[in-house]
């Protein structure tokens, strides 16, 4: 029997259906071995090929297993420059911040800053250009070290087994004895995979002491801290244990605490233990109060150093930019440092974390465009705005204190007695902590705009009140 040709064509469009269907499913299937394959390579991207510890302060050996963060972290060894960013000067030696602006020189007389201060550079030098620098002609604590070297397995060894009682055996050693024993004992790395790591789970954590301490501070105090929700979590609990950022912490915080191990204010001498001072709370009144109410061994009011020219009690600041982040809408929304500082890149399928830490200006497209859908130079130019009217009052600020020294001077000159210059040289202490706290922090007001302004404001305000009382005076 003859089929008729419309079965025939019926059986052919049968077949093509069944070939398309068996053509979608593999093709399908395919899709999703492959959606699956990369999916792995995401939450597994790495083949452990070497076994790494607590004590693997080399970051070459864990590099064998992460080879793409690796290649990134040894990068922060090559030049960076933006306009207030990375340094300038030459590679051998960055630029003089004293000389670049006088009135930070004049500042600091009596202090080490004084004799050098310089540009910061890349991670990969810290631990050179800390043995370097001619502040070092002054005899430094070993306390110097907890930010400038991958050194946790000394302080077990010092502390038996615990970090905490071995960091505090370290303010009274001198920084050249350390800094042997860190050597010696083969850790002379610069900030590496095990001080962000654990090296079981590679889960991101702070290892650093004084910033355990220091947060446990911040969480036992009262001081609102709406940037790390954590905190107030932990204080509505039973508070059985302490606050241990390592567990109570979100992984986006701490995406920031990683950085807050070093980039803080600091108190570091052989007076007393490695300090960060946010018993009161992160804002730069918190930190004042704090330093306020720190006595000296010697029972008398803290400062770091008297002022050659006016005698004045001086707090010096330093590199607050976890502090000043804190104050800002970035941190306010949850935006940590290794958003902008670490952005992820592509490599395969795999987001990888860029550990060339640097200048989020260098690469505002990972950085900052994954936010803000603006073309790359209007968010620059919005950083340019920031920047150059921060940069605007700080000038403002230092000539302001040039002129109130230069008051205090005369005062004294004309035989002022330390009892009548006490009120000039108690507003220099106020001026110079606000002004220094923006000029050490490096952002160059960035992290919090309007926090950075209402310091530099503050700043002008106390150094004119203190000429106007020392030109008093002058009779
Ligand atoms: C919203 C993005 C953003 C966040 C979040 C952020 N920063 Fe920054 N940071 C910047 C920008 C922009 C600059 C200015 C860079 C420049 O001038 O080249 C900067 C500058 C710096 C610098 C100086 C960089 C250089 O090249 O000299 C340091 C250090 C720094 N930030 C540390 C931190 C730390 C630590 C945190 C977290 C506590 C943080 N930043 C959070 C954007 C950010
Ligand atoms: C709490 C952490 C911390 C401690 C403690 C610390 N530093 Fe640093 N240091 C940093 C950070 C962060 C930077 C980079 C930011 C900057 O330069 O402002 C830095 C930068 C430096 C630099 C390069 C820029 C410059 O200042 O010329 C030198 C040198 C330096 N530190 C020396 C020292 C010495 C000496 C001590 C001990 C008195 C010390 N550091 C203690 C965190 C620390
Ligand atoms: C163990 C302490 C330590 C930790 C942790 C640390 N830093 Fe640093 N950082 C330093 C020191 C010290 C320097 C200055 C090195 C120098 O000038 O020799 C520095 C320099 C920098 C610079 C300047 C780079 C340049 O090219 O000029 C940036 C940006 C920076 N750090 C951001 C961060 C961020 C973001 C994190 C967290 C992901 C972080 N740091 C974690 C100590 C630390
Ligand atoms: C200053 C702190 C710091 C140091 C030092 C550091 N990392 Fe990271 N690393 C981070 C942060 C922040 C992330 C992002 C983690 C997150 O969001 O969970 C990260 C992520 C990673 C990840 C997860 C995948 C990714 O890229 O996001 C790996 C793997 C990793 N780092 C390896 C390393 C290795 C290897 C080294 C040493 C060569 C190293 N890290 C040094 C802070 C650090
Ligand atoms: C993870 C997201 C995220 C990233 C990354 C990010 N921002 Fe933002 N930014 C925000 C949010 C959220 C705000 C708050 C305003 C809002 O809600 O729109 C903000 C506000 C701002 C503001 C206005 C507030 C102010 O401080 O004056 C500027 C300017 C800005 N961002 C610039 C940048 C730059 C430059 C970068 C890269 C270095 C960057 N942002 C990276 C989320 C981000």
């Amino acid at each position: 029997m003859n089929e008729s040709p419309k079965k025939s064509r019926r059986t052919i469009a049968f077949v093509g259906i069944v070939v398309l269907v068996a053509g979608a499913t593999v093709a399908v299937t395919a899709l999703l071995f492959n959606i699956l394959e990369r999916k792995c390579e995401t939450a597994n991207p790495y083949v452990r090929l070497v076994e790494v510890g607590e004590d693997d302060t080399d970051p070459e050996k864990w590099g064998n297993n992460w080879p793409q963060q690796y290649d990134s972290y040894k990068r922060t060894a090559l030049t960076t420059r933006t306009r207030f960013g990375g340094h300038g000067g030459s590679e051998a030696l960055p630029e003089e911040k004293i000389e670049r602006d006088p009135w930070l020189k004049r500042m600091f007389l009596g202090y080490a800053f004084s004799i050098d201060y310089r540009d910061r550079r890349g991670h990969a030098y810290m631990l050179t250009d800390q043995s370097q620098t001619k502040r070092q002609t002054k005899p430094q604590s070993g306390s110097c070290m907890h930010c400038h070297a991958s050194l946790m397995p000394v302080y077990r060894a010092l502390g038996d087994g615990d970090a905490l009682a071995g960091m505090n055996k370290t303010h009274k050693m001198s920084y050249q004895e350390l800094n042997k024993m860190v050597h010696d004992m083969g850790h002379a790395h610069p900030v590496s995979c095990v001080d962000c790591h654990d090296p079981e789970s590679m889960q991101l954590r702070v290892t650093r002491p004084a910033f355990m301490v220091g947060i446990q501070k911040l969480a036992n105090s009262n001081a609102p801290v709406p940037s790390i929700p954590s905190i107030g979590i932990w204080r509505q609990g039973s508070r059985s244990h302490p606050y241990d950022p390592n567990t109570d912490a979100t992984r986006t915080e701490m995406r920031s605490f990683a950085c807050g191990q070093c980039h803080v204010e600091y108190y570091c001498s052989s007076a007393m233990p490695l300090t960060f001072p946010w018993a009161n709370g992160l804002k730069m009144d918190d930190l004042e109060k704090t330093w306020n109410e720190t006595k000296l061994p010697d029972g008398g009011r803290f400062f770091d150093y008297k002022h050659k020219e006016s005698g004045a009690e001086i707090l010096k600041a330093q590199h607050p930019e976890f502090e000043l982040w804190s104050q800002g809408i970035h941190a306010r929304s949850g935006v940590a440092c290794a958003d902008c500082h670490m952005a992820y890149m592509r490599d395969g399928a795999s987001k990888v974390s860029d550990h060339w830490v640097r200048s989020p200006l260098l690469n505002v497209n990972r950085s900052c465009q994954t936010c803000h859908h603006f073309p790359e130079d209007e968010l620059k130019a919005r950083v340019e705005t920031i920047q150059q009217s921060n940069y605007g009052l700080l000038q403002r600020g230092g000539a302001a204190i040039t002129d109130l020294l230069d008051a205090i001077v005369a005062a004294k000159q004309a035989g002022a007695t330390p009892e009548q210059l006490k009120p000039a040289q108690e507003l220099q202490r106020k001026a110079q902590w606000r002004l220094d706290y923006i000029a050490a922090e490096n952002s160059m007001g960035f992290h919090a705009p309007q926090e950075a302004a209402r310091i530099l404001g503050e700043a002008a305000d106390y150094a004119r009140q203190g000429q106007v009382e020392a030109l008093r005076l002058i009779k």
